[in-house]
């Protein structure tokens, strides 16, 4: 085995066969692998859960994004996020599609829509809520039953998955996530105001953390990975490792 995998190892065509060997194995043994990463806003969870699903071929799976879907459809309908009930409601009615880069809201792509300030704070607020919480942790729980998948998010390890076989608590310090999310944003073509958007993104995370429903928190089994000196590559390589410790005995098959 050990002659082969070596081979394997160089091109993408070997790339290709490794994920293959890496999907079979997960699909042989019947066992859906889940990969929960779990982190402050602008730690760079989604670019590094991406990279991480793409090296795997697991299913990426942003459930910031559908705190977000819903948040947008309550700006539309001019629900107020404070009214839990008619939250909650709107939570177990959403229609959310995820696909590889796109999110749909009832049939509708909302991809660009929900990346706006507004919405980043409607989310954080209607994050709190219990019963949106159920909702989302339902459709979740749901998709990671199915496949494999990388999931990211601020409970996923805690709540969501508790029994993840990878858990990751991705961190980074507060000057580079923000200067990271102008970036970004700027990479957009957006204005970014980058005193206003530490203010905005403190407030959030200081919610995101203290809420009494799921905070965002370290599960006790979770690795925790400062990435502010770390590039995408070496962030990923070392979670990479540790699903190869603990899914494969340390064979290179991702
Ligand atoms: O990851 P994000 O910034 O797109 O998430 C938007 C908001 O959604 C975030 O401020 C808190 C909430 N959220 C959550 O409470 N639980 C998750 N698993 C993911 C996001």
């Amino acid at each position: 085995m050990r002659k082969i995998v070596v081979q394997l190892q160089a091109g993408t065509q070997g790339r290709r066969v490794r994920h293959l060997l890496f999907w079979f194995l997960a699909e042989t043994t019947q066992k859906k692998i889940v990969v929960a990463i779990d982190g402050p806003a602008g730690a760079g969870k989604s670019t590094i859960a991406k990279g991480l699903a793409a090296r795997l071929g697991f299913t990426y799976i942003d459930t910031g994004a559908m705190y977000r879907a819903v948040a947008l459809w309550a700006v539309r309908q001019a629900v107020d996020p404070g009214d839990m009930h008619r939250m909650e409601q709107l939570a177990i009615a959403a229609g959310i599609e995820l696909s590889p880069g796109h999110i749909a809201l009832n049939g509708e792509d909302v991809t660009d829509a929900i990346r706006t300030p507004e919405v980043s704070s409607g989310a954080s607020k209607i994050a709190v809520i219990p019963g949106v919480r159920r909702a989302m942790v339902a459709k979740q729980r749901e998709i990671g039953e199915r496949t494999s998948v990388v999931m990211e998010g601020r409970d996923i390890g805690t709540v969501v998955f508790p029994n993840a076989q990878v858990k990751v608590f991705l961190d980074a310090n507060p000057d580079e996530r923000v200067r990271r999310r102008c970036e970004e944003m700027r990479a957009k073509g957006e204005t970014v105001n980058a005193e206003q958007l530490a203010a905005q993104m403190k407030e959030r995370d200081q919610r995101d953390s203290t809420r009494a429903d799921a905070p965002l928190a370290q599960a006790p089994d979770a690795i925790y990975l400062d990435s502010t000196a770390l590039g995408i590559e070496e962030v990923i390589e070392s979670i990479l490792k540790i699903v190869r410790s603990r899914v494969t005995n340390g064979r290179e098959y991702c």
